[in-house]
Order: C-alpha cells, then sequence, then structure tokens
C-alpha cells in the first residue's frame, strides 16, 4: 500500500516563517519551535526514538504570524505557481507568467478575435493568450510537489491531468502574433512556444513597433514595452512611445493595452486611455493604459 510507504520514507520538512506586528518577531526561533514540535509529533505518532533522517517527500512548511495570529500552511505547489515549465529562456525582464496572463484576462479579448503582443520578449504574453484560447490548463507540463505526497495517491493527480485534457479545445483556431525588435528574442519566443507544445499556434516575427500595421480588424493588442527607468534610456523610450502612438493611430478597431511605469505615457502617446489599472510587476508599480476599440460586429 501506498500509505506503508510513508512509515519508511520520512518527510523532508523545510518551515519558513515570516512575523508582521506580532508579539513573536524571532522568525528563526518560530521556524525552530515548528519543526520540533512537528518532529516530535512524528517521532511518537511513528514511535522513534531517535532523531530521525529526512529523506522522503518534500513538505515545504510556512508559519506565518500577523498581528498574533499564527497560521501554518503546506505548500502543495513546489516551486511558483508562475513558473509553468515551459520558459526554456528568456530575455531581460520577462513577466512573470501569471501577470502575461491576468493582463490577458483584463482585455475583452475572445479567441476569436486576434492578438497582438508588439514587445513579445520571450514570449510570455503571446503564450499564455494560447493557453487561453484553447482553455489549456496553466502548469499542464510542470509538476507539483504535492505529487510525491503519498496519501494523496497517483490516481487523485491522473484524474486531474485527464479532466484538464477533456477541457482543452486543441480545435479552437487562434490569430496570435508577437513581435520584437530583437532578432534573438524571436528565437527565444520560438523555443519557449514549442515547449509549450504551441510551435504551431503563434507567429514570431522581427519588427519594431513604429512599422506594426495590420490588416485585421478588431483585435486586441497587449503589450510591454521597456519602461525607460535605467539611466539613459528615457529619450530613446519616449521617442518610441511616440511612434508607437502614431503607429496604433491606425489600428482604429482595436483595443490596445500597454503596461508601464512611464508616468507620462499618455502625453507621450498621445491620447488619454479609457481607463487605467495600478498593477505590481513584481516591484515595479507599473499601469496597465487601457484604450478600448469598438465591439466587434454580431456575425
Ligand atoms: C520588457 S521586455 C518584454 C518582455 C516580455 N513580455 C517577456 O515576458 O519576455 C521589452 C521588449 O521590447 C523590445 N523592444 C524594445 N524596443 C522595441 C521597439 N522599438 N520595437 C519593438 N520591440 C522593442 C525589447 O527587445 C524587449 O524584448
Amino acid at each position: 500500500m501506498e500509505g506503508e510507504h510513508y512509515l519508511y520514507q520520512l518527510p523532508v520538512l523545510p518551515v519558513q516563517g515570516k512575523s508582521v506586528k506580532s508579539k513573536l518577531f524571532s522568525v528563526s526561533d518560530c521556524q525552530a519551535i515548528v519543526k520540533k514540535a512537528i518532529v516530535e509529533r512524528l517521532r511518537k505518532h511513528y514511535k522513534k526514538t531517535s532523531w530521525f533522517e529526512e529523506n522522503g517527500p518534500l513538505f515545504k512548511i510556512e508559519i506565518a504570524l500577523h498581528k498574533d495570529i499564527a497560521t501554518l500552511t503546506i505548500d502543495t505547489s513546489g516551486v511558483g505557481l508562475h513558473k509553468r515549465g515551459y520558459r526554456v529562456n528568456q530575455g531581460e525582464a520577462p513577466l512573470k507568467e501569471t501577470l502575461a496572463a491576468a493582463l490577458i484576462q483584463l482585455t475583452n479579448w475572445h479567441p476569436d478575435r486576434p492578438f497582438f503582443d508588439p514587445f513579445c520578449g520571450s514570449g510570455t504574453i503571446p503564450i499564455e493568450a494560447a493557453l487561453i484560447g484553447q482553455n489549456i490548463a496553466p502548469g499542464f507540463n510542470r509538476d507539483f510537489a504535492s505529487e510525491s505526497w503519498p496519501w494523496i495517491g497517483k490516481k487523485v493527480w491522473e484524474d486531474a491531468r485527464n479532466e484538464a485534457e477533456d477541457l482543452a479545445k486543441y480545435d479552437q483556431p487562434l490569430q496570435i502574433t508577437g513581435t520584437d525588435i530583437d532578432h534573438r528574442m524571436i528565437e527565444v519566443s520560438k523555443e519557449n512556444a514549442i515547449e509549450a507544445g504551441l510551435g504551431d499556434l503563434i507567429t514570431f516575427k522581427q519588427m519594431q513597433v513604429s512599422d506594426i500595421t495590420t490588416k485585421n480588424e478588431y483585435g486586441v493588442l497587449v503589450g510591454n514595452p521597456p519602461y525607460g527607468e535605467r539611466l539613459g534610456e528615457r529619450k530613446e523610450v519616449e521617442k518610441m512611445y511616440r511612434d508607437m502612438g502614431k503607429a496604433f493611430a491606425e489600428l482604429d478597431t482595436w483595443s490596445v493595452y500597454i503596461l508601464t511605469s512611464y508616468e507620462q505615457f499618455e502625453e507621450v502617446y498621445g491620447k488619454k486611455a479609457t481607463k487605467k489599472r495600478k498593477l505590481f510587476n513584481g516591484f515595479i508599480r507599473t499601469d496597465l493604459y487601457q484604450y478600448w476599440g469598438p465591439r466587434p460586429p454580431r456575425v
């Protein structure tokens, strides 16, 4: 039985901690106390007298103290959920996959409308759009820490994966394009899309944003351009935003969403956003400038 295996392979129990506005402020002491308490209980339960060797599955534990209330959690995922497992390579400032997915979900994109990312970098936004467009579960090609927990059992995981597979719409046609000024990033995007199993679904090509034109209508464009925060970059980025404003003025049926920390974006781009939304890209405070286009006609 799988459960019995657990008796002989003792869990690995790293304990992390944090303390905010609490009397117990020494995080390392709290971690040590929690670890000792867990180990004591396990020793009693399994009638072991000696300290045991941790050689089994990983149970990452966290003790979080907030205003004197302690919350004890076990991490079922392992590496962060934003790591979907397809990004084999990346550029200088890649977006977290989860933020890329959130940006798409903040738009009114529907899989039968064209989708465009003019600053695709390592391809995160177009790849996430393809996953959303075909309803493919995020994380379908990664492992989770709790897969090695014997008491969950392999069947539960198999069933969950089969359920996700049944819900995927692999026949949904998509028109997704990613472009970038840097041809090396186009190669990286292609590699990552292939790793995600979406190689044929997304078109990647080298192009600078000011050259973008399209005959497609009612599309959705989501871009994460450079923010011009580094010394010497600002002037160049301002010029690029200005040129982008002129190029996108032609896309009058499109909805445009630009994420940047550059505070005068609307002035330089030349148009006031329909709506602005504050978002954190890691520790950088940014705004998602939203320019809503007209609704596509009903067919
Ligand atoms: C912040 S990164 C985008 C990162 C991307 N979202 C990802 O997850 O990997 C900005 C990208 O804009 C590209 N870029 C800079 N200037 C550009 C321009 N004028 N036209 C098109 N792309 C440009 C850079 O090569 C870089 O890959």
